[in-house]
């Protein structure tokens, strides 16, 4: 029999750890009718890069790239997809109709990828879908009807694809739709009308589509509605409603290469008109004279058949940067003090485009500073008697802002040169301390449909108003370039720096992606709406794959999370300081053919056997300075086995012995303990009256914390928690033998539904390459003292409230 003083330690472990095994094995599934969908989505898909991870395990516990899950069960006991984030993976093929099967999906993020075919209705059953994020892709055909009947849908991005047919008119009922980016498409036929019923709608992006019948006066009505635009459709002949003077919020209003016929409307009372482009229409009549809103930096009314004078309110308006009235039936003379009133601060200039009119005269001669341009090619003005006076401003004038630029300040020529010799590190150009050295997070980030032309005076507000947005001090964010694109759009390429450290963890990470993800930055007037191109993760992030579990953590999982804390902390001090036990004198026997069978099982299950020899040497004789801790079962050794690995080697004590049937039982319960925060066990060794387990930590304590732990009858838990405790009574007496142990756990595995989880799919999931050594320090004698002082060092020593973070962040500290 066992001795009672032999095991304290192995009852803990025993218990403990078979607690977190069995915790674990209860862990809940990912509903089968989803993981049937990400199959069948799986099947349509070409990934030629091979980024996705879908074949083995479970979605929502074996880090499937980018599908990412609910925290914990929902009510129906079940993982579920909260979102798809695959966006530019270079995927080609199609989308599967089974998608609608994902039922409890929030976000769906396809972007910038290379997908195909129809956009499948069965979408429009995925009824708690809030972001449809499609863009950049080559999906055909019409927009399912079905799409207007979800009800929390705000965000449809799915511009520059090649959609035909019409808007459908159902678009109209979705009542929390805010941002409709539908722009770079062939969608053809009347805007319905009908969608001035959306009472949030602040963007709405139809440019570059075949557009076609008239502009529904009835937008006015749209009550939140910001930027308007709606460049190169075909309303052939319609006029721009009268009614557009009265939008009271909008911004935006670009209608460029449209077709359209009528005069200018008055939008003098729009209070905050930021951008007005007109362009490249067949508008005619005068332009009216009534200020336009002081927060105008944009006019473009060229390309028109638009006659009379230019209005004496074009000036006195403080940020204006392009007022282009080119190619046009202009009249009058040309206004010679428009910028009097303005303070040319920096960057900021103003363009004044009056070629290709009518214009006759000029009062006085114009003396504008350098920041102002005045273009007056083609213009009758420029052939007269004047023509001397202003013949800089008749001749060929360039009109154009910056239209690119790289930004790169350097910092490093005065630096050592030692951060720029290691791959994907640099100098922070903007740190407040010289020469510090990081590796930054890229970050390609499109404005779709910014309120500014030139975008200098700009850059320092962006630059603010990001690192604000991302909770990010000013310095940690910089503009590494930027370009103007068709659109006009401006695509900016930014790097964000760590702060303090020289690479950020992976919450962090996490944490900024999903802000740029999820469009969780503040929403901003000036600069638009945004999207993300690429979020590029290389060097030391280059392993970090997007699949966070967040939010929607269910009561259930929380108890069950808090038990496996307990559980899992004594598991560690425990497990640590188990597993050597030397077989009593009195003991002998030969191998039975029943002990060989179990050593052959053991093989295949992975674990490795030693002999004497090899365990000997590893700990260079079982000597003194090998030792790192010592309880009443045993003593245990730090070693080195011969392929380098460092070992925790546990010797059992003469008086502590097993019997071998017991012994390979604990064997094999271990084996099947695969956690970062568990020792795992790498060998034994059972021979010459020896039994010697050979164990490796292999991660983090924070970890313990099981992400993925479901939902348990309550009853359960209370059990385990009970069994846990008893393990850890100060009396050896008080504490049940192994066999009591086994027993109720077996009872407990039984109360708990039969699942078809392994152990090792649900745990070994999360284990980190690294090993770490076991040191010292870790290793608690068994009393029950060390084993509160373990849990005190090793909770202090985790961050953050992230349960991903702590552990997987270690993995990634700078050597
Ligand atoms: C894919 O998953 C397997 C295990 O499920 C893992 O070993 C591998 O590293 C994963 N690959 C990527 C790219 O995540
Ligand atoms: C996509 O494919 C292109 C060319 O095939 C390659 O250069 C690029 O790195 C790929 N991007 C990703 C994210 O795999
Ligand atoms: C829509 O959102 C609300 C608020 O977040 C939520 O309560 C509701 O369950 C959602 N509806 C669906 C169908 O998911
Ligand atoms: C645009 O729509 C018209 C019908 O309104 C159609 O005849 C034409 O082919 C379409 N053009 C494109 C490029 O799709
Ligand atoms: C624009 O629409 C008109 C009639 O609606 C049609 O005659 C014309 O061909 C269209 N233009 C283009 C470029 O599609
Ligand atoms: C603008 O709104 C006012 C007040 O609601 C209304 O009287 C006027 O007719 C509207 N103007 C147009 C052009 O719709
Ligand atoms: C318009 O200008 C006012 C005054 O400068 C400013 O407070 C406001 O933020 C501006 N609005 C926008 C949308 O830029
Ligand atoms: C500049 O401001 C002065 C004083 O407010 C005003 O009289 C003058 O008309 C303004 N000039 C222009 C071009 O707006
Ligand atoms: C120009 O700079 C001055 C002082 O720095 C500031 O008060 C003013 O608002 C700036 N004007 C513009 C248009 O940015
Ligand atoms: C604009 O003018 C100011 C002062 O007149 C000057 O300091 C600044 O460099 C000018 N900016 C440009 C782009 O010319
Ligand atoms: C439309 O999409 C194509 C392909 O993605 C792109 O090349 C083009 O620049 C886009 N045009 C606009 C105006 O965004
Ligand atoms: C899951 O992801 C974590 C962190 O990204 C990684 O350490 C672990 O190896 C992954 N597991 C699998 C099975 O891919």
């Amino acid at each position: 029999m066992m001795s009672q003083a032999r095991m304290f330690a192995l009852k803990v472990i025993m218990a403990t750890s078979l607690c977190c095994f069995v915790l674990s094995v209860g862990a809940q599934d990912t509903d089968p009718s989803e993981v049937g969908a990400l199959r069948a989505i799986r099947g349509r898909l070409v990934d030629p890069m091979k980024h996705l991870n879908w074949s083995k395990g479970d979605p929502c516990k074996s880090n499937w790239t980018g599908v990412l899950c609910f925290y914990g069960p929902l009510d129906d006991g079940h993982l579920h997809v909260q979102e798809i984030l695959l966006l530019n993976m270079n995927l080609s093929g199609s989308l599967a109709p089974e998608i609608g099967q994902l039922s409890y999906m929030r976000i769906l993020d396809f972007m910038w990828n290379k997908l195909s075919g129809n956009i499948p209705k069965e979408i429009g059953n995925i009824k708690s879908l809030e972001l449809m994020l499609l863009n950049g892709n080559e999906f055909s055909g019409s927009l399912p009807e079905e799409f207007g009947f979800l009800p929390n849908l705000s965000r449809i991005q799915i511009d520059s694809n090649k959609l035909s047919g019409s808007l459908p008119k159902s678009f109209a009922n979705l009542k929390e739709m805010r941002h409709i980016h539908l722009n770079n498409n062939s969608i053809s036929g009347q805007i319905p009308p009908e969608l001035h019923a959306l009472p949030k709608l602040v963007h709405l992006l139809l440019d570059n589509n075949n557009l076609s019948g008239y502009l529904p006066e009835e937008f006015s009505m749209l009550p939140a509605l910001e930027i308007l635009q709606l460049d190169n459709n075909n309303f052939s002949g319609s006029l721009i409603p009268a009614s557009y003077g009265n939008m009271s919020r909008l911004l935006k209003l670009s209608l460029r290469n449209c077709r359209l016929q009528g005069p200018v409307p008055d939008l003098s009372k729009i209070p905050e008109l930021g951008y007005l482009d007109l362009s490249w229409n067949s508008l005619t009549g005068t332009i009216p004279s009534n200020r336009l809103s002081l927060n105008i930096t944009t006019i473009i009314l060229s390309n028109n058949q638009l006659n009379g004078s230019i209005s004496r309110n074009f000036s006195g308006l403080p940020i204006l940067q392009i007022l282009s009235l080119e190619n046009n039936l202009l009249t009058g003379s040309v206004p010679s003090n428009m910028w009097q009133n303005m303070t040319f601060n920096g960057t900021q200039r103003l363009i004044l485009d009056f070629e290709n009119n009518s214009l006759t005269n000029i009062s006085g001669i114009p003396s504008p500073p350098a920041n102002v341009t005045i273009m007056l090619q083609g213009n009758p003005v420029c052939g007269n008697a004047n023509a001397l006076n202003i013949s800089q401003f008749c001749g060929f004038q360039d009109g154009e802002f910056t239209s690119h630029g790289s930004l790169t300040n350097s910092p490093s020529s005065s630096c050592p040169q030692s951060c720029l010799t290691i791959q994907f590190y640099e100098y922070v150009p903007t740190y407040p301390i010289p020469c510090f050295c990081a590796a930054p997070i890229k970050v390609g980030y499109r404005m779709k449909s910014p309120g500014f032309s030139n975008f200098l005076p700009y850059m320092e507000p962006l630059e603010r108003f990001l690192a604000n947005g991302l909770q990010l001090n000013r310095y940690q964010l910089y503009m590494d370039s930027f370009a103007w694109e068709n659109g006009p759009r401006l695509m900016l390429n930014i790097k964000l720096y760590p702060d303090n450290f020289s690479i950020f963890n992976v919450s962090e990470i996490l944490r900024i992606r999903d802000l740029f993800t999820g469009w969780h930055i503040p929403h901003n007037d000036v600069f638009g709406p945004f999207e993300l191109l690429s979020f590029t993760l290389l060097g030391p992030y280059a392993y970090v794959i997007p699949t966070s579990q967040k939010s929607g953590l269910s009561r259930g999982s929380l108890a069950g999370i808090l038990i496996g804390t307990i559980v899992g902390t004594i598991t560690l001090s425990a497990a640590v300081s188990l597993l050597i036990k030397r077989r009593g004198a009195g003991y002998r026997h030969t191998p039975s053919r029943k002990r060989l069978l179990s050593r052959v099982q053991m093989k295949v299950d992975g674990v490795k056997g030693f002999n004497y020899k090899e365990m000997s040497l590893a700990t260079n004789n079982f000597s003194d300075s090998a030792q790192v801790g010592q309880g009443g079962y045993g003593k245990v050794y730090r070693g080195n086995l011969a392929d380098g690995s460092v070992v925790a080697i546990k010797r059992a004590q003469e008086d502590s012995l097993q019997g071998s049937k017991e012994f390979f039982t604990e064997l094999e319960l271990l084996s099947r303990l695969h956690h970062r925060n568990l020792v795992s066990l790498v060998g034994y060794c059972d021979e010459a009256n020896e039994q010697v387990n050979t164990v490796r930590q292999s991660g983090m304590l924070s970890s313990i914390v099981d992400s993925r732990m479901g939902d348990y009858p309550s009853d359960c838990l209370e059990k385990f928690a009970d069994l846990a405790l008893k393990c850890c009574q100060h009396e050896s007496e008080a504490r049940p033998s192994i066999t009591e142990v086994v027993r109720e756990l077996e009872m407990i595995m039984h109360m708990i539904s039969e699942s078809d989880v392994t152990p090792s799919d649900t745990n070994t999931s999360f284990s980190s390459g690294g090993v770490t050594p076991v040191s010292s320090s870790s290793m608690p004698t068994g009393s029950a003292s060390m084993i509160s002082s373990s849990i005190t060092s090793t909770i202090t020593s985790t961050n953050g409230s992230d349960p991903l973070s702590g552990g997987v962040s270690s993995t990634i500290v700078p050597r």
